[in-house]
């Protein structure tokens, strides 16, 4: 079909017929069906988003205009876009569609990625990914990984990041240079990890640009419940990225990016001694590399993770 549109026959468009007309002149030289379904689905609900809500002139110009901005502010460290579908619940539907884990009762949920995941350093079980002096209280993250059968699994790559105890990820903040407070671990033979990080803290996403503007304008709230996150990967088995959450913090249940899912949902437990299997793990040099003074006890997080065969 001829793409310049030369001898066709010009229609009257209206807000009746349009939509269909823009359909039509969109995906008839797609190269695909499924750039069909795409592009004639985003037409036809933009079009009846717009007639619905009788989207007035000014509004629409807002509304480029605010795109316009989401936009310029990206650079290759901030992915503004993205934390625009975060925000909007995109970024989480998506994970709920297309999530393996999503089909499973036994597997271990997922949960958003988010934009602070980054190159890091591969330690061995019992080391700690807070650089010397970090701020922060020491915290116990240790668990396994196994089949939905039960079978533990060794050798996964348990890839661990968080923010130090300001709730900042090292990447926002210019006086740590190189990786802090993320590490990757491989599980051992009865499938399990052990690290030392820092307790978690409820932290702000970045709020400095066009959705910081939008989440204050519609009274939102900004802070996400304090987590560490985990990609957890092994060849036989289908990628789980994912976080835990703590059940005491109060932003739990408005997550600006609902990533909080019930089973994700952990008591950080305050333990007055190292527990019985942090012994002979050498986490008293750990603890000493992260500086800290008449330790009375240490946080800690415990969790069996559940990977499903690919
Ligand atoms: C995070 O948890 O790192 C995160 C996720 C989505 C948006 C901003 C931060
Ligand atoms: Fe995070």
């Amino acid at each position: 079909m001829a793409a310049t549109g030369e001898n066709e026959s010009l229609e009257d468009l209206t807000a009746d017929n349009l939509t269909q007309h823009v359909i039509n002149i969109c995906t008839r030289n797609a190269p695909d069906d499924r750039t069909k379904e795409l592009v004639s689905g985003l037409i036809q609900h933009l079009h009846d988003y717009v007639r619905e809500v009788r989207l007035r002139t000014g509004e629409w110009e807002t509304g480029w205009q605010y795109l316009t901005e989401v936009g310029q502010f990206c650079t290759p460290e901030r992915q503004e876009m993205i934390l625009l579908s975060d925000v909007l619940g995109v970024s989480a539907l998506v994970d709920a569609i297309n999530s393996a884990q999503a089909q499973s009762v036994s597997a271990t949920e997922s949960s958003v990625l988010g934009p602070f995941h980054n190159e890091a350093h591969v330690l061995e079980n019992g080391e700690s990914i807070g650089s010397e002096g970090v701020i922060g209280e020491p915290m116990l993250i240790h668990g396994t990984v196994k089949a939905t059968d039960g079978t533990a699994i060794e050798g996964v790559t348990v890839d661990v990041w968080e923010t130090n105890g300001n709730g900042f990820y090292d990447m926002q903040d210019p006086s740590r240079d190189g990786p802090d407070c993320r590490g990757v671990f491989r599980t051992d033979s009865e499938g399990r990890f052990y690290l030392i990080g820092v307790k978690s803290v409820d932290y702000n996403i970045p709020d400095d640009g066009p959705i910081g503007v939008m989440l204050r304008h519609l009274g939102r709230n900004q802070t996400r419940p304090a987590h560490v996150h985990f990609q957890i990967k092994h060849p036989a088995y289908i990628d789980l990225t994912t976080a835990l959450y703590s059940r005491d913090s109060k932003n739990v249940a408005t997550d600006p990016v609902f990533g909080v899912k019930k089973s994700l949902i952990k008591d950080f437990q305050w333990s007055e001694e190292l527990p019985a299997v942090a012994k002979g793990y050498n986490l008293e040099s750990s603890l000493q590399r992260m500086n800290v003074q008449n330790r009375k006890g240490l946080w800690v997080l415990e969790h069996d993770f559940v990977l499903l065969r690919k």
